[in-house]
């Protein structure tokens, strides 16, 4: 089987239907395809391509649909957007600007959270391997929680909190071995995934941590995996979280919060998925009755669906056998989730007279000198000639973020559509950019 290539289905939604369930999307018959109210050529014309677009308009109704559903189910409930989806300043500060808090794993997460201007108290820093200098940063800056992982990292947090003098208010990690019936790079609440403490061990653990000096514990968090399309897992592992929280205080400890993680799915081929109120719905029946404070990380369901990566078709290569490659200027070097988990992205063309032309069975590859940099195996599409623009869906979360340059390709620039604006909030890397921070030994110069 061929690398990273995902296949087309005959279930597979056409162009009309992938664009009926994206309202901010829309085919116009002479601007082509808008997002929000901006037409996409328009951008490309004066960025170039490949350029990332995310649409502002469209995150912020994402953050309130789920904010809405949370507290129509009565739920006491901070939203701790994780960065680790999307994190230009310019995002952050849309969901800053909603109220919400931020999930970071790392020095650059932390303080790109900061500079965007997430309180804090209102910061939460997640992740398996935390280093002693991150933890310092992170206490100096006075966050308002560190989810700890393992009890080497507590013994850490520990001697680093005590030697500055500062009191870690702490949520120790739970997995519940819960299986989240997603890809398995992306589930992270099984028995031998690498996240968390097995469920069993959290309680004399959450007995240890108050005694440790420099250690406050507040509470339990919990992740048990991303892209997760079904109510059963979060159910499962929801209950086994009250239970242990109900366990803990049992043996006379204080339990505040509970941080439910992240973990919602969008329907990349508009499949079934999980509500914000069928989520907040299963948060009531685990959480209702046991007075913490609630908190969620999510990241793909606020941004996912907002971001798109348009890029031209460099040439259309036929080959004797019959096959035909559509070879675009975007590559997995720019998006990688195709390669990397086989993902399924919707893929339009930017003209309305493309987009209506009978499809045939083609082939979506970037330049990059792998077979995996596919975005598309036979996929039906209308047949796309040199020159012209697609956009690929749903690449809001895990799309730039995830990019490297590899095969010495600058990063991509990226724009934020507002409503009827648009702004540059990345420029395109320059090529120095890429060997500005390389040196060439003496000997060899
Ligand atoms: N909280 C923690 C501790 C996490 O590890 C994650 C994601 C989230 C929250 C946010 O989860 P979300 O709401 O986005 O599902 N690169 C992969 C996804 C990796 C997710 C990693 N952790 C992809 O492209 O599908």
């Amino acid at each position: 089987m061929a690398l990273g290539t995902p296949r087309a289905d005959p279930t597979d939604p056409d162009i009309r239907e992938l664009l009926a369930a994206r309202a901010h999307l829309t085919m116009h018959a002479l601007d082509g395809l808008m997002l929000e109210s901006v037409p996409l050529n328009a951008i490309a014309d004066a960025v170039g391509t490949p350029v990332w677009i995310y649409g502002a308009a469209t995150m912020r109704q994402r953050y309130r649909t789920l904010a809405r559903a949370l507290a129509d189910a009565g739920l006491e409930i901070t939203l701790h957007y994780a960065l680790k989806a999307n994190d230009h300043l310019a995002v952050i500060r849309v969901f800053v600007a909603e109220g919400a808090g931020a999930d970071v794993v790392s020095e650059g997460e932390l303080r790109r959270a900061r500079l965007a201007g997430v309180p804090s108290s209102q910061i939460v820093f997640s992740g398996v391997g935390k280093s002693e200098h991150e933890l310092r940063l992170a206490l100096a800056m006075e966050v308002g929680q560190i989810n700890v992982e393992s009890a080497e990292e507590l013994h850490i947090l520990s001697s680093v909190a005590a030697g500055a003098g500062r009191i870690a208010r702490v949520a120790l990690r739970i997995n519940p071995d819960v299986d989240a019936e997603t890809h398995t790079k992306i589930s992270t609440g099984r028995m031998h995934d690498k996240f968390g403490i097995p469920w069993n061990d959290i309680a004399g653990l959450y007995r240890h941590a108050a005694s440790l000096p420099g250690i406050k514990p507040v509470g339990l968090a919990m992740h048990i995996g991303s892209q997760i399309m079904t109510l059963a897992p979060f159910r499962a592992a929801y209950a086994r979280l009250a239970d242990v929280a109900r366990h803990v205080r049992a043996e006379g400890h204080s339990v505040e919060v509970v941080d439910c993680g992240g973990g919602l799915g969008v329907p990349y081929r508009n499949e079934p998925f999980v509500s914000p109120a069928g989520l907040a719905g299963a948060l009531h029946a685990a959480f209702a009755g046991l007075d913490v404070r609630l908190q969620l990380e999510p990241g793909r369901w606020l941004v996912a669906g907002a971001g798109l990566l348009v890029s031209s078709v460099l040439m259309v290569k036929h080959v004797s056998n019959g096959m035909r490659f559509v070879v675009l200027d975007a590559a997995m070097n720019d998006l990688l989730r195709p390669t990397l988990y086989n993902a399924w992205h919707g893929i339009v063309p930017l003209s309305a007279a493309d987009a209506v032309a009978p499809a045939i069975q083609t082939d979506v590859v970037g330049p990059v000198c792998e077979s995996g940099d596919t975005f598309a195996r036979s996929r039906l599409l209308p047949p796309l000639v040199r020159n012209a623009r697609v956009a690929i869906l749903d690449v809001g979360a895990y799309g730039s973020v995830m990019s490297s340059t590899y095969n010495a390709r600058p990063l991509a620039p990226a724009v934020l559509v507002d409503g009827e604006r648009w702004s540059l909030i990345r420029s395109r890397q320059r090529h120095e950019a890429l060997w500005q921070d390389e040196h060439v030994p003496e000997s060899l110069a």
